[in-house]
């Protein structure tokens, strides 16, 4: 007696034959996304950034770095806190993570301060986390020379900018104020950094090896991405100077631009960047707008460009990642 299959069976069995011949598309690696001051990991104008990337790259698996599962006290946290132990703490979560810890790379996308934590977190974690691709947009990766943060009428945040002005380079300050910690003060005569930063910056000076003493294996983790890019706002007066988003130096005096490629950060190779250079993985951008005025389309571009699936990703998540839903 004949049976007739089912065609959902055929189907099966049709595709269970044909997957060693043909192995499934790889799929994106998963994206990191940290956000910038003020924010928070839950908000929708967020989300809508990894919906974006998902619908450019279907199934990216989207990982909103957060601080605290608390949405409210994820936003403090970007005011308050010691930078050195979020990094850190960023860098076991993810190592502890079902889904990320099981790709073979990952990609990642700061918005402002986000960024240059990023970079932290590739400097200091990357042998656990393996960033392929990272993309900053607005960050401060030679710091700010101002605090430019409140909105107008905004007291509480006048009064905490108050805390910051009045002593920067205070142990609490350095060890409690987010922003305080990636302020540069420079002397314009001579471009150098004031003696008052070297000693008692708690993350840019370390992260940017600009200290006597480097330690090596930033270098080598930085140079080791496939890709940085970094873009500027155009009209950026938020990051004061905006420039600090490629690791330019501004001299405050005559407003005159020194590139990364004249510092000496990047000839001594002091975090990498020049090696990753010659290697073509350095990528200066700009886009057009204000601070964080970001369109689809510039967002588009960076999940098509850099964050394509290439030959060596990964067959995904599985059934498994895919329902650990965020929020
Ligand atoms: C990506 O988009 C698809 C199709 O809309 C959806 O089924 C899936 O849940 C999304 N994945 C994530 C991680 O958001
Ligand atoms: C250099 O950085 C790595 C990674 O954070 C750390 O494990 C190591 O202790 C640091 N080395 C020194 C000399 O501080
Ligand atoms: C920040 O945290 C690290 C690690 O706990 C600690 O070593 C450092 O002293 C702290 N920095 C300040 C300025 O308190
Ligand atoms: C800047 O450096 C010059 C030369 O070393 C020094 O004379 C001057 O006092 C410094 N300025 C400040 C504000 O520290
Ligand atoms: C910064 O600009 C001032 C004013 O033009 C100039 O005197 C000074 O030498 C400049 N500093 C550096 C490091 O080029």
């Amino acid at each position: 007696m004949l049976h007739l299959l089912p065609l959902s069976t055929l189907l099966l069995i049709t595709s269970t034959l044909a997957s060693p011949l043909a192995p499934p598309a790889p799929k994106p690696l998963p994206l990191l996304i940290w956000h910038g001051l003020g924010d928070n990991y839950a908000a929708d104008g967020l989300h809508t950034v990894g919906d974006l990337a998902n619908e450019t790259n279907p199934g990216t698996y989207v990982y909103y770095i957060r601080l605290d599962e608390d949405a409210a006290s994820d936003r403090t946290a970007t005011f308050l806190g010691n930078v050195t132990e979020q990094i850190a703490q960023v860098c076991e979560d993810i190592a502890t993570h079902d889904v990320l810890s099981k790709a073979p790379g990952l990609n990642a996308l700061g918005f402002s301060q986000g960024g240059q934590f990023l970079r932290g977190l590739v400097e200091r974690c990357g042998d656990t986390v393996k960033i392929r691709n990272l993309v900053t947009f607005g960050s401060q990766h030679n710091g700010i020379s101002k605090y430019q943060i409140c909105k107008d009428g905004d007291w509480l945040c006048k009064s905490y900018v108050g805390l910051l002005k009045a002593n920067t380079w205070g142990t609490w300050v350095q060890g409690h104020l987010v922003p305080s910690q990636y302020f540069k003060a420079t002397n314009d005569s001579t471009g150098e950094p004031t003696p008052e930063y070297l000693d008692n910056s708690n993350f840019l000076a370390d992260i940017n090896n600009e200290r006597v003493l480097k330690n090596v294996t930033y270098a080598k983790n930085l140079a080791r991405l496939d890709n940085f890019v970094m873009y500027l706002f155009e009209d950026d007066t938020t990051v004061i100077p905006k420039e600090s988003g490629w690791f330019s130096y501004t001299n405050a005096t005559s407003g005159e631009v020194v590139g990364l490629r004249e510092r000496e950060i990047y000839k001594e190779d002091w975090i990498g960047l020049r090696t990753l250079d010659k290697r073509g993985g350095l990528h200066f951008r700009t886009t057009e707008g204000g601070h964080m005025q970001l369109s689809d389309e510039v967002l588009r571009e960076v999940f098509e460009t850099w964050f394509k699936p290439g030959e060596d990703d990964w067959s995904g998540a599985g059934e498994e990642g895919q329902e650990i839903v965020e929020l």
